[in-house]
């Protein structure tokens, strides 16, 4: 195990330094705040690991802890809503690049990087688009036009500023859709606008847009978590067919979305993760949180004393998976604290979902991520004499 883990560390390390030259290990950037030495982006930067947080823009830069918290404790950053369609284009013809640019920039000057997220997914698309497509005013032609501008557009107003962009987000079909042949949902709205194809095209035209930034797929229970192992190996066949054809995707993001009540393989999980590292791809964690059952939204607290041991469990299995999968270049919480994540407004009863509480307090959770990443983070420390395992 142990070897394994510093064999993984130290490919990582080399993997991550390559692909991004001019990034600052753990440094806070120029003229930024020292990052503190046990900060989960100190620790992670230890095995070339970038710890990362979905960032709120309504916050960032207004509420100070929130900001401080973002700054010293994380590598790379999404934007958990800015770069979407519907907030970049609000009005046909107009774009707002504003909340996202201030993110681009707080990074720069945090030494962080940035995950796009997302150009082409069926939610948060501007009303303009579906009520153009809905009344027939969007003919079928136009709308690939208009996708291809948009990703054209974003890309390249983004250039040479995104490590990461999730070009394309959650098309493949869960258990309750009814799949294509391929697996993906036909009832999405791309797929079913525009067929199958378009997947490859957005690939191609955000590369086109900016050639070095990592392209990848993303979406959620793609790493066996539907127990069947089913949408994994759809997602699988179909990104080992685009690679086939030439098709510019770098990677898998698998979102990491977790819920106490239905348990969790991490074994599973890890291979499915090293599957597609064996194809060629980066991986990465990208939206984790793990919910439970609440007393309320408000205060958060786990309604069963074991939901207070399986989320930071769970939370931590998923790191280390991440860890010990060499092509994993990122792990990212979906969210800074419980306080302000999309949790209790989708799944009513749970929350509890994120490494810091509803007052921005460390939870468990963040502190099993840190001895994680402490553990994995370097040599052997103890002075006893050899075990003569090695
Ligand atoms: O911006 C409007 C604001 O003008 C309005 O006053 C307010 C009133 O409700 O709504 C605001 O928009 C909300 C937006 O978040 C920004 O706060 C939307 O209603 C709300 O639906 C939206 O939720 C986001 C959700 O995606 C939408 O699908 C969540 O914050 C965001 O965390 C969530 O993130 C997704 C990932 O992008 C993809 N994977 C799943 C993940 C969780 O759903």
């Amino acid at each position: 195990m142990k070897l394994r883990r510093l064999s993984a560390v130290a490919a990582g390390v080399v993997t991550v330094l390559a692909l991004v030259p001019s990034a600052v290990a753990a440094a806070g950037g120029n003229g930024a705040p020292a990052v503190p030495k046990d900060s989960l982006r100190a620790l992670g930067a230890k095995q070339g690991l970038r710890v990362g947080t979905a960032v709120d823009m309504a916050k960032l830069g207004t509420d100070a802890a929130y900001t401080d918290t973002v700054a010293a404790q994380f590598s790379v950053v999404t934007p958990e809503n800015v770069m979407k369609w519907d907030a970049v284009s609000p009005s046909r013809g107009v774009n707002n690049w504003k909340p996202a640019d201030q993110l681009v920039q707080f990074a720069g000057q945090h030494g962080q990087l940035v995950r796009g997220h997302t150009l082409m997914w069926h939610n948060q698309l501007p009303s303009w688009l579906t009520s153009g497509v809905s009344d027939g005013s969007i003919s079928t032609t136009e709308l690939r036009d208009i996708l291809h501008q948009h990703i054209t557009d974003e890309a390249a107003h983004f250039k040479g500023r995104i490590w990461q962009w999730d070009v394309v987000n959650e098309v493949f079909a869960n258990s309750w859709d009814t799949p294509t042949s391929d697996g993906l949902n036909s009832t999405d709205f791309w797929v079913q606008h525009l067929g199958e194809g378009i997947i490859a095209d957005a690939f191609r035209w955000a590369h086109q847009a900016d050639p070095k930034a990592l392209l990848m797929y993303n979406d959620y229970n793609i790493a066996g978590q539907d127990g069947t192992n089913t949408k994994f190996q759809a997602v699988y066949n179909f990104v080992k067919s685009l690679r086939a054809q030439g098709v510019p995707i770098d990677g898998i993001g698998e979102q990491g979305h977790l819920d106490t009540q239905y348990g969790f393989d991490a074994q599973r999980f890890q291979d499915d993760l090293q599957a597609y590292g064996d194809l060629g791809l980066k991986v990465a964690v990208t939206e984790a949180d793990v919910r439970t059952f609440v007393n309320n939204a408000t205060d958060q607290v786990p309604t069963s004393q074991l939901a207070q041991f399986a989320q930071p469990f769970e939370f931590s299995e998923m790191l280390k998976a991440c860890e010990l999968v060499r092509q994993c270049l990122s792990f990212t919480a979906w969210g800074v604290y419980d306080g302000d994540s999309w949790i209790p407004g989708t799944f009513s009863g749970e929350g509890y979902g994120l490494l810091y509480d509803v007052n921005l307090k460390p939870k468990p959770v963040y502190f099993a991520l840190q001895q994680d990443l402490s553990l994995a983070a370097g040599p052997g420390h103890r002075n006893g004499p050899d075990s003569g395992d090695e």
